[in-house]
């Protein structure tokens, strides 16, 4: 068991670290949101109620667990206001919310200008959430930015507002979009700022002093590992860093702080948005698992594309992010489909590659090597305790997984309860 463990997503996102998140927030004190923002659907399911997080870390279901905010997260403070209400109406004491002083807001303009931005890409756009992702982090990287600590600060904040609109306002105009008044945005920051204020701290200190402490912390990422603003498919990838290497820059603590990688992992492949996916089924084998998992977006209920496990991209991510264990996720929805495939290579303008082409063109001609595995026929989930109670055909083609990745399996989920799950290996 350990101390400190990170949640990252190894392939487009959606592998269900929200569920895994939460069944380990059970045993942890703090849970803590290290990238991201409300692009994030994150899905917890409790006693059979669901519930969806954008900004909130998977942790606020968890009584007595403190949930953290990073300073790599960017914060849209409205939308998570509305979160905070959505789930906790009239309950809000029960929710332990710390937020960084040092995370960058999400504003109106953000929003309007991923929009503007996508439309004026015409086809060659990224399919992004139209949540202001890729505007707010530019600004982070331009000091353009304002940030969660401002908000503490009313003349500061008036005067960054006066700094920034000015360049904001005009890159809107030049595209096509109404320009924001700041008088209005202000009073509604203003606003906000008055709710916001009990949970804004420096959550570096506090992150630092609870790992000094012996309290147990699991880091949750947002996205996947291939939408990773340097190691993704880029220009298909979100603007942040959705890996375990990003998290001692993204919280404020040192790298050796962090005692084992998981990966969350799902049985399959799915994708949202554009850019390649070599082993997508547009076909009958990709609707049967569209429907069998219910593989819609959380956040904008578009339909995901579907796949076969791709070990090729997996096995870059679990490389670069020195991934120690594994969580599989659906793999319940893997029972009785037939024609089952692993893509373990693929081949390059005649050449058999193993490794991910950097230039998505060059990644859009890759053709998939399969290796297939027999159909994992119907089992009572309630009954699995141990690794060797699976059977047969489903032991196969997850070891295969393990052996190709060099890293062990110590969750497997097999429903989308919390009660669903199955641990191999305790992590933390
Ligand atoms: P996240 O963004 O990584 O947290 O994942 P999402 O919540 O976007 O998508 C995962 C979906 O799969 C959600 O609808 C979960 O409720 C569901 N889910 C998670 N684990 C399992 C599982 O083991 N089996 C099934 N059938 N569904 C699962
Ligand atoms: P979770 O945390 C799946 C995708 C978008 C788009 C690209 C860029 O639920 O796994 P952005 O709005 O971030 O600028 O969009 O990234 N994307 C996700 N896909 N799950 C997510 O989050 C995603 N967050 C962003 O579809 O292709
Ligand atoms: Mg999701």
């Amino acid at each position: 068991m350990y101390s400190t463990i990170a949640i990252e997503g190894s392939q487009f996102g959606d592998e269900g670290k929200g569920k895994i998140t939460d069944y380990l927030a059970n045993k942890a004190d703090i849970v803590c949101r290290y990238q991201g923002g409300n692009n994030a659907g994150h899905t917890v399911e409790v006693n059979g109620i669901k519930h969806a997080l954008r900004s909130l870390p998977s942790g606020c279901f968890v009584s007595g667990v403190v949930n953290v905010i990073a300073n790599g997260v960017v914060i849209n403070p409205f939308a998570l206001l509305e979160e905070i209400d959505e789930n906790f109406h009239g309950h809000e004491n029960d929710l332990k919310l710390l937020i960084s002083d040092r995370a960058h807001l999400i504003l109106p303009y953000h929003i309007a200008l991923d929009e503007a931005i996508e439309n004026n890409l015409g086809d060659n756009k990224i399919g992004t959430t139209h949540r202001g992702i890729g505007p707010c982090y530019s600004d982070k990287a331009l000091r353009l930015g304002i940030r969660v600590g401002d908000l503490l600060d009313k003349d500061y904040l008036l005067s960054r507002l006066k700094t920034v609109l000015p360049v904001k306002n005009k890159e809107l105009i030049a595209l096509g979009k109404d320009p924001i008044i700041i008088d209005d945005l202000y009073a509604s920051l203003l606003a906000a700022a008055e709710r916001l204020k009990p949970h804004i701290t420096d959550t570096s200190v506090y992150l630092n002093a609870a790992i000094d402490d012996g309290k147990k912390i699991v880091f949750e990422g947002a996205q996947g590992s291939l939408l990773d603003l340097d190691h993704g498919t880029y220009p298909f990838v979100t603007s942040s860093s959705p890996t375990s290497i990003s998290i001692p820059l993204n919280t404020g603590i040192a790298p050796q702080k962090i005692n084992r990688v998981v990966a969350i992992m799902k049985s399959y492949m799915t994708r949202v948005g554009e850019g390649p996916m070599p082993s997508e089924q547009n076909n009958e084998w990709g609707n049967t698992i569209r429907e069998k998992g219910h593989e819609y977006g959380v956040v904008t209920k578009r339909p995901r594309r579907v796949g076969y496990l791709d070990l090729v991209l997996v096995g870059y991510t679990c490389k670069i992010t020195g991934v120690t264990d594994l969580a599989i996720t659906l793999f319940d929805v893997l029972e009785n489909v037939s024609d089952l495939k692993i893509c373990i290579a693929y081949k390059l303008d005649g050449k058999v590659i193993t490794n991910l082409p950097a230039s998505a063109s060059d990644y859009a001609r890759c053709v998939p090597i399969y290796k297939s595995f027999k159909t994992i026929p119907e089992f009572d989930k309630t009954k699995i305790k141990v690794f060797s109670d699976l059977p047969v055909e489903a032991q196969e083609y997850l070891s295969f997984i393990a052996d190709t990745l060099h890293a062990r399996i110590s969750i497997l989920s097999l429903g989308p309860d919390r009660s669903e799950t199955v641990v191999f290996n305790e992590v933390i």
